[in-house]
């Protein structure tokens, strides 16, 4: 195998642990980004004069001639191929321009190009759907769901606050995701395998042409810093632990004892046995993908773990679990995004299951308390009469003025509007709560902040 390295060996090394140590077919899917480095290089070696004019446009005519004719070679890693190309096609030139950069340096480089170009993908996506929760919850700002604690029916709330929950969580998301952005765009080339190099060689010229904002600070830190990959699993944990919440709530509202979601056939599956049945199977996949996800970040916390400075192999072992997050991510978040503006509420069961476990008990009270009780002693009051209803079998919300007397005199007649699910839901008028105008106000904010982000992306 041509290697690069292997002047001051005497023995070859053993087969099976070549084949153990090399990297070429995962880094493999980093070429594209090799290529874009290694054209960096020679540009920047052009301007501080290592190399001239003819010998940097040969280079680079002949890179684009490998980047065109990709082909399975048996070496080391992606940087070995590279050499070995451009060596078939320029002869010494090509060896060259293997001054004042290490592989140290040039993977953790590929690592972050191609990662920023993936956060940018991801970014879409997280527009796109945060767009079609907003627009979802503005169709439903009026439309009455139980809300639970416990999974118990608690009070009544408005469909679309529950689904601005859903942006919330995703608009957290979607600042641990710039914040990665932030953290993965600085340019370590130039930091060479831990010491930087004895070129004249500005790093800056490498940093424009490729895009990053900002150089590395520290060569030794440079090489070693893999937090740019902790961070992005960081943020892909929160972000499929919220779509695992979500995705639950709606296998339970779809669950036929709920019946609150009808199910499309776009996004569920069938049983080979029961012809019945259609199953939530889509968001029971995203609910079971937390488990890879949460995986994947051990694993490079586990990598990183007591490694001494500067670079170890151990951070070949980067890789894997960073593609899997970075595939996980992206397809769920596809498959996610067409469920939204094809989620079918049965708006009729939502409403009928507001009136259900005394859902407006504690509008009830809070109604003694503007008719000037205090809270405690009208907790205790609205739970004399949950009692009577169970003991006399009434319905909550058909319970007359005149029995409700005989439990407090401070009944009057409004306090039906308080009992209603209309009054109690359009009573929570407070910043970040239920009532329909609340939402829409919410509505608004939301808007605004996803542009907000959308600007910082740019
Ligand atoms: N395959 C290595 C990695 O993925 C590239 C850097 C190798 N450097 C070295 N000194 N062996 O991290």
């Amino acid at each position: 195998m041509n290697k690069l390295w292997g002047g001051r060996f005497e023995n070859k090394i053993d087969l099976d642990i070549e084949i153990y140590l090399n990297s070429f077919d995962i880094d493999k899917y980093l070429f594209f980004y090799e290529i874009k480095v290694i054209s960096a290089h020679i540009k920047s070696l052009f301007l501080c004069n290592y190399i001239d004019i003819k010998e940097k446009n040969k280079l680079l005519n002949s890179l684009f001639l490998i980047k065109n004719n990709f082909r399975k070679l048996n070496v080391e890693d992606i940087h070995s191929y590279l050499e070995i190309e451009l060596t078939k096609y320029n002869g010494d030139l090509g060896k060259k321009i293997y001054i004042a950069k290490s592989r140290n340096d040039q993977i953790t480089t590929l690592n972050r190009l191609m990662l920023l170009d993936e956060i940018e993908k991801i970014n879409i996506l997280l527009i796109f759907i945060r767009k079609s929760i907003i627009n979802l919850s503005e169709n439903e700002f009026n439309s009455p769901v139980p809300g639970f604690t416990h999974l118990q029916i608690a009070q009544p709330i408005t469909l679309g606050h529950y689904l601005l929950s859903w942006n919330e969580m995703l608009k957290r998301d979607h600042i641990n995701l710039l914040n990665c952005k932030k953290i993965t765009n600085f340019c370590p080339i130039g930091s060479a395998a831990l010491a930087g190099h004895n070129y004249k060689i500005n790093r800056n010229i490498v940093k424009k042409i490729l895009n990053f904002k900002y150089i590395t600070e520290n060569s030794i830190d440079a090489v070693s810093d893999r937090d740019y990959i902790v961070i992005f699993s960081q943020f892909c944990n929160i972000l499929i632990m919220h779509l695992s919440r979500i995705c639950e709530d709606m296998i339970i509202w779809s669950s036929n004892k709920f019946d609150f979601l009808k199910l499309s056939d776009k996004i569920s599956s069938g049983s080979s046995i029961m012809p019945q049945k259609k199953n939530p199977d889509l968001f029971e996949l995203i609910r079971a993908k937390t488990g890879r996800v949460y995986g994947n970040s051990i694993n490079i916390l586990t990598v990183l773990k007591s490694q001494a400075l500067s670079y170890n192999k151990d951070n070949q072992e980067d890789k894997e679990s960073l593609f899997d997050n970075i595939y996980t991510i992206k397809n769920t978040l596809n498959c996610f995004r067409k469920c939204i503006p094809i989620l079918k509420f049965n708006k009729k069961n939502m409403y009928l299951s507001t009136l259900k476990n005394y859902s407006t008990a504690t509008d009830m009270a809070d109604y003694l308390v503007k008719k000037g009780l205090n809270f405690r002693d009208s907790h205790k009051i609205v739970g004399n009469c949950i009692k009577y209803c169970e003991k006399n079998n009434i319905n909550f919300f058909n319970i007359t003025l005149k029995e409700l007397k005989t439990i407090s005199n401070l009944f009057e007649k409004d306090v039906f509007y308080f009992l209603s699910i209309e009054g109690s839901i359009k009573n929570k008028n407070i910043y970040g709560s239920t009532s329909p105008n609340q939402v829409l106000k919410s509505i608004q904010r939301a808007k605004f902040f996803l542009n907000n982000i959308i600007l910082k992306f740019k």
